[in-house]
């Protein structure tokens, strides 16, 4: 199996705009719910994800063999009250490399990111029943509940979100 490695980007280039845009459109097209409908247009995808990198966001990209597989976020929250929390945000893994720990080990990155900037608070959403669900609980993430009809999906309902949150020891 080839060995995955996880780096920080502070500024998305056009190539890597171009490979980021490719994995959205793919995870999309699985029926992710990440904030986009399918399908997605590729020149869409690409100015999302150069608007990303700004204070305050980490973003972390994992890549096997020179090929990037998956990405993951991390908000800090800019409030002067909240300088202790953090939003988990667009973690997700190319179809073709999921199930091989991928998002594990950018969960992992994540939060050794948010230590590193003293954010102990983690929150995130991800809608019900999806199977990220059960890597945040086995991640030590706490559901606090769920919202109906929060967000639309590519086949047209409206789907419920759970929300989790995590302190880090
Ligand atoms: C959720 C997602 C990021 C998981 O990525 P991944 O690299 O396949 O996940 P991992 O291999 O690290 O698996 C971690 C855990 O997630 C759970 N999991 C992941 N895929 C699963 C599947 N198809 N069925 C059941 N459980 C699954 C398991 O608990 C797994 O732990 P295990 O392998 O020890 O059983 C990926 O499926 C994805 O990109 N989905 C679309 C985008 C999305 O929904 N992102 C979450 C937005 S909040």
């Amino acid at each position: 199996m080839s060995s995955t490695s996880i780096r920080t980007i502070p500024t998305v280039d056009p190539p890597l705009a171009e490979a980021l845009a490719a994995l959205l459109v793919d995870v999309v097209a699985q029926g992710a719910s990440v904030g986009f409908l399918n399908p997605l247009a590729p020149a869409d995808a690409r100015a999302y994800w150069t608007d990303v990198p700004k204070p305050g966001v980490t973003l972390l990209v994992a890549e096997q063999d020179g090929r990037l597989v998956g990405t993951a976020q991390l908000h800090a929250a800019q409030q002067p009250n909240a300088r202790h929390r953090a939003e988990v945000c667009k973690l997700m893994v190319h179809p073709a490399a999921q199930r091989r720990g991928i998002a594990r080990a950018l969960m992992d990155e994540l939060e050794k990111a948010a230590r590193a900037a003293k954010r102990t608070l983690l929150v995130l959403d991800t809608r019900s029943g999806d199977v990220s669900s059960d890597l945040y609980r086995s991640m030590g993430y706490v559901e606090v509940g769920r919202i109906p009809r929060y967000a639309l999906s590519s086949s047209g309902q409206l789907d419920s979100t759970v929300f989790f949150y995590k302190e880090l020891g």
